[in-house]
């Protein structure tokens, strides 16, 4: 019996290695940063009523590059974003949105989930999936296609597009815009009505615009650092 090693032929080659030496921000001014970004990331608000205003494509692409920037599992880039300004698939996605949120506050939410839901004083009509400018979907894809016909798993795709999304809604925020993280229950006539494939998991549904002139949104307060930090 041959004991020796098995070799491992490696099917894809390393990367190349290249400088990265970012300018080093003395922590003085790091921290003036820090906080100018703080203190506007509190004014940002999830909003659920939306002018018809339009947002020129432009500003779409430009943060969902920046959303593609995010870091993901093995470089996989697992996601995938449909921007539609179309109102006939608004008025579809609204549609079907409306009857899962039907169901859901009727029948399928938990009291304790109706419970937490309560003080936001939300329901199942949707009215900003027709008046936003934009809809985004937001899909994780969980494989997708390689070099030379081969398949391309994703790991820790949930997280990854979650950082991505984050990203996203951070970078909306600072152009003036906003959204919500809207996540009916199950999403799955989105991926029929944008035309994904199986693979593609709609993982959120984000209404984009400028805030109604007469919007307005929960009062609601944040946590503070001592209650969602420890340092040791
Ligand atoms: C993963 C996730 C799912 C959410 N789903 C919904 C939703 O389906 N509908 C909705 O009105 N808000 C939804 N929200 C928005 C939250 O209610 C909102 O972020 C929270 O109340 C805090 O408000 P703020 O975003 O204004 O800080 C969701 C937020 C997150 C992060």
């Amino acid at each position: 019996m041959n004991s020796a090693p098995r070799e491992r032929q490696p099917s894809v080659m390393p990367l190349a290695q290249i400088p990265y030496q970012p300018t080093r921000i003395p922590p003085d001014d790091a921290l003036g940063i820090l906080r100018a970004d703080r203190i506007h990331a509190e004014r940002r608000r999830s909003v659920r009523r939306f002018s018809e205003d339009p947002v020129p494509r432009t500003l779409i692409e430009e943060a969902i590059r920046l959303a593609g920037t995010a870091p993901s599992g093995a470089h996989r880039e697992p996601w995938f974003f449909c921007a539609i300004s179309d109102p006939d698939m608004k008025r579809r996605i609204r549609e079907a949105a409306e009857r899962e949120e039907r169901e859901f506050y009727d029948r399928r939410a938990t009291p304790d989930w109706l419970e937490a839901l309560e003080p936001l004083g939300t329901d199942f009509v949707k009215t900003h999936l027709t008046d936003a400018p934009w809809l985004l979907v937001v899909f994780r894809r969980d494989a997708q296609s390689g070099p030379n016909g081969s398949r391309l798993k994703s790991y820790y795709a949930q997280e990854s597009v979650g950082i991505a999304v984050g990203f996203l809604i951070h970078a909306l925020h600072r152009a003036g815009l906003a959204t919500l993280t809207h996540t009916p229950a199950p999403m799955t006539f989105l991926r029929e009505i944008c035309g994904r494939p199986i693979e593609d998991k709609p993982f959120v549904l984000m209404p984009i615009g400028y805030p109604h002139p007469d919007a307005t949104v929960p009062d609601l307060r944040r946590k503070s650092l001592d209650q969602v930090a420890s340092f040791e």
